[in-house]
Order: C-alpha cells, then sequence, then structure tokens
C-alpha cells in the first residue's frame, strides 16, 4: 500500500484531466489568495516603502556582490533550514511540516500528471511527506504553539488564524487514512478533498502566504544590517569596550565597574506564568 499510488486506482471513478484540473484550480487559488492579500494588508506596498526608508539611513551601500550573498544565505538558511527559528523544538516542528508539505505536493502533483507513472518510489515519498507534515504540525498544534506552550491555554481553543496550521493537518491526516483504507471514492477521500480546498483556498485569511513573504523579509532584515542602518536602532553594545565606556560615563553609576552582560532578556526564561 505504501507503494502504489492512490491517485492510479482512482482514475477508474474519476477521469485523470478532472484530477489535473483540480490541481491547476488549486494553482490559481494560491496565486489570487497571494494577490488579495498583498492587496488588502497593502504588505508589498509597506515593504517597499519601508525598504526606502530604511535605506535613507544607510551609511554605506551593499554592493551586487554582498547582495547575491546575502540572498544566497537567506536561502540556506532562513529558507531551506527554518534558521529564523532559535528554539530547535520549533526549528525541527518547522522543517518537518515544511519539508513533509513540499514533498507531499509535488510528489501529489506529479503523480497526477504522470498516471502511467510505475515508480514505487513517488507514492512512498507522497505517504512520508504526509506523516512528516502530520508529525510536525500535531506537534506545533499540542506543545509548541505560543497560546498552548506559553499562554496556558488548551489547545482545542480555535482562532482564524489556525486556519493554515489545521488545514494542512487535515489534508495529511485525510491522504494517510483515505490511502490506508484502500482509496477509491469514499468519505474520506471527501474529506481530503475538502481540506485540501480549504488549505490552498483559504489563503486570503490564513497564513499560507507567509512562505513567500518572509524570504523577502529576512533579506531585507539582512541588508539593513549590511548597510549600517539598523532601522535606526542602537547598536549591540559591548560594555568592556572602553571607546563605549567614554561613550556613557554614567554606566558604572547604575551597574558598577564591572556591568554584566545581561543578554537578551527574551531569553532570560521560559514565558511559563499562568
Ligand atoms: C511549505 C512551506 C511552509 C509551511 C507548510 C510552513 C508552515 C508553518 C506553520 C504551520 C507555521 C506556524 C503558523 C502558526 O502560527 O499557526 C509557520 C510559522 C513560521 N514560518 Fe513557515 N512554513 C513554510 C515555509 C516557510 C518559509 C519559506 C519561511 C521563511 C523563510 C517560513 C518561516 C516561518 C516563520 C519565521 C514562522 C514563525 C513566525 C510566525 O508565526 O509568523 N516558513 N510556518
Amino acid at each position: 500500500m505504501f507503494a502504489s499510488n492512490p491517485f492510479a486506482e482512482l482514475s477508474a471513478s474519476i477521469p485523470t484531466v478532472y484530477m489535473q484540473g483540480y490541481i491547476v484550480v488549486m494553482i490559481l487559488l494560491v496565486m489570487g489568495g497571494t494577490i488579495l492579500d498583498m492587496l488588502h494588508k497593502k504588505s508589498a506596498q509597506y515593504f517597499f516603502e519601508n525598504a526606502k526608508k530604511a535605506q535613507k539611513s544607510a551609511k554605506r551601500s551593499v554592493t551586487g556582490g554582498e547582495k547575491v550573498a546575502i540572498a544566497t544565505s537567506v536561502l540556506v538558511k532562513e529558507v531551506l533550514t527554518s534558521g529564523e527559528f532559535d528554539n530547535p523544538r520549533r526549528r525541527l516542528s518547522h522543517l518537518l511540516t515544511m519539508w513533509g508539505t513540499i514533498i507531499f505536493i509535488v510528489t501529489t502533483a506529479i503523480m497526477i500528471f504522470s498516471p502511467s507513472s510505475t515508480s514505487t518510489l513517488l507514492p512512498q515519498l507522497w505517504h512520508i511527506g504526509a506523516l512528516m507534515l502530520a508529525v510536525g504540525g500535531y506537534w506545533f498544534w499540542f506543545a509548541i504553539r505560543v497560546d498552548v506552550a506559553a499562554e496556558g491555554l488548551s489547545w482545542f481553543r480555535l482562532e482564524r488564524a489556525d486556519l493554515f496550521i489545521l488545514s494542512l493537518l487535515a489534508t495529511s491526516t485525510f491522504a494517510l487514512i483515505w490511502s490506508f483504507t484502500g482509496g477509491g471514492v469514499t468519505v474520506f477521500f471527501a474529506l481530503f478533498v475538502l481540506s485540501s480546498t480549504v488549505l490552498f483556498g483559504g489563503v486570503y485569511w490564513s497564513k499560507f502566504a507567509h512562505m513567500f513573504f518572509k524570504p523577502a523579509a529576512a533579506y531585507q532584515k539582512k541588508i539593513i544590517m549590511a548597510d549600517g542602518g539598523r532601522e535606526n536602532l542602537p547598536p549591540d553594545y559591548d560594555l568592556t569596550d572602553p571607546e563605549v565606556q567614554r561613550k556613557f560615563p554614567d554606566v558604572p553609576m547604575y551597574m558598577g565597574k564591572n556591568p554584566p552582560n545581561m543578554g537578551l532578556c527574551i531569553k532570560a526564561e521560559r514565558a511559563d506564568h499562568y
């Protein structure tokens, strides 16, 4: 079962061209939802205006070569390996969810667009992708979400912001149950199609589009560090540096002669005072 293509058997009841049409409609829905989301939140407009404003505080100009290096580092660190997450549990959960989703979606499209393929690798990857998504997603839902992990709220409290993760979980869960119960046109197939339609059709209302916006934001964040602008935030001062001590002569009055490095307060302790 792990190695058999559930869509090949389905084509006995549903013509392959309908399945291919469904995939095209889903792609159009994602594109439309992302564009509407950008227009509604004015995020692209804000992004470009903010980048222009940040450029005014730049201390130096970033060369083309540096921009390529920054874009490469964003691709390798933030995009491919979820490097924005400092917390290893959140990072691992995001890696499982993201790569599981990508593997699941890509193999679905390949299997549907090449129905005569006899590859056993594709169905195996399809199941592995769905399982990775389910493991990373349920881990996030029950244990990692800020509402649950840091605010002590119950895991079954729902908000519109949960549409993305819940539709991802429903899609992978019903896809796996559908395949494990033998495929075909069943109630599990209907639930699989319904949840994936909500996932791809709900982009305007969900966090789906973050996968396109986050890389751009990460790139911009690195540019303002490279050009010295830092969005007018102060530099990270080293209080043992004589130059810094000269600049802030009153620090010993408040913090003694050897001020300790306080670090990032956000990392001082886990938020669990509920
Ligand atoms: C198939 C692709 C992806 C999937 C399925 C995915 C999935 C998720 C999920 C389920 C969450 C938690 C959302 C929630 O709070 O409900 C999340 C958050 C996050 N993702 Fe992704 N993601 C993907 C791509 C990306 C990419 C490419 C980046 C960055 C370059 C990224 C960066 C982030 C960050 C920084 C957060 C946490 C901050 C926040 O909640 O805004 N993700 N992602």
